[in-house]
């Protein structure tokens, strides 16, 4: 039995469980305790703070966990990111407020910065030889220029609208973060292989993200143009169709260029196009 830590609540929380759900693994929501058990794949879930997840995996007491890089590498524990989840993306950047002449790193010299993440500011500003203060606060750190706790703040930044509501404007992105499966070194071998099929089953899940299969009539002759629109895993599938000069293509394309390849399609003949939903992709 294998045990995996993720947030309680809060912004991986729900990302994680569909990531566990899309992966077939069934876990009992309603039933839900601090620890519920999967009841068709030999683990179970510890629900705990992200801030708690690095030392719980660190120290064994879960084997693996789901947490943002930015908690990983500001804790510093000894964990392995196993890998990265596509998902709860973000940055720890520096921000003032607005109406500050933000002219380079050397204006933050001598000042106090409120964050969360003392270790991750300290490192990077000693890796800039900028010497400031760190006051170092739980939550909302976003208040504290404002109310007078400090000059800057060095935060997670999403969607950015935290720092527009307070007043503040991004001036460095120091550190990009994302969610990522951490491990602990020391898993014996047979739950190494319960991580493996994990791996895997995340793999194909996070791979099929942002992608459609989708299939079209095509005059034969266009087929290497179209091969051309469509770059797929291999190349398309190519099968005739009963009809003479025409066959069926099959391929992937990502959610985001779809209408920009259907209308290159278009423009060579292809006919009777179909977009279909991608559940699983294995390579
Ligand atoms: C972070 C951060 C900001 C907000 C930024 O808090 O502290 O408050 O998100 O996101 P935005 O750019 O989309 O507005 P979070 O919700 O992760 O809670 P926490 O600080 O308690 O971990
Ligand atoms: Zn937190």
């Amino acid at each position: 039995m294998l045990r995996i830590a993720i947030q309680t609540k809060g912004r991986l929380n729900e990302d994680s469980l569909s990531l566990l759900s899309d992966a077939g693994i069934k876990i009992d929501e309603n039933k839900r305790k601090f620890l519920s058990i999967a009841s068709n794949f030999p683990i179970e879930v510890l629900y705990l703070r992200d801030d708690d997840i690095p030392q719980t995996v660190a120290g064994g007491v879960a084997d693996i966990g789901i947490v943002g890089l930015n908690e990983v590498r500001e804790r510093g524990f000894d964990v392995n990111v196993l890998q990265k989840l596509g998902f709860g993306k973000c940055r720890l950047s520096l921000a003032l407020p607005k109406d500050d002449n933000y002219t380079g790193l050397d204006f933050l010299e001598g000042k106090c910065i409120a964050t969360s993440y003392p270790k991750i500011l300290r490192d990077y500003m000693d890796s800039k030889h900028i010497n400031c203060s760190i006051a170092q606060i739980a939550g909302s750190v976003e208040i504290a220029p404002a109310a007078g706790l400090a000059d800057a703040i060095f935060d997670i930044v999403s969607s950015g609208g935290t720092l527009v509501s307070n007043g503040l404007a991004e001036v460095e992105k120091v550190f990009f973060s994302e969610a990522v499966l951490i491990g602990n070194p020391d898993m014996d071998e047979e739950k190494k292989a319960i991580v493996d099929e994990l791996i895997f089953r995340f793999e194909s899940v996070i791979d099929s993200r942002g992608k459609k299969y989708i299939l079209m009539n095509i005059p034969t002759e266009a087929i290497g143009e179209a091969v051309k629109i469509l770059p797929a895993m291999r190349s398309p599938t190519i099968m005739p169709l009963a009809q003479e000069g025409w066959c069926s293509l099959h391929s992937v394309v990502r959610e985001d260029v779809i209408w920009d390849k259907i209308k290159a399609l278009k423009a060579i003949g292809a006919e009777g196009i179909l977009v279909l939903s991608l559940e699983k992709m294995i390579m």
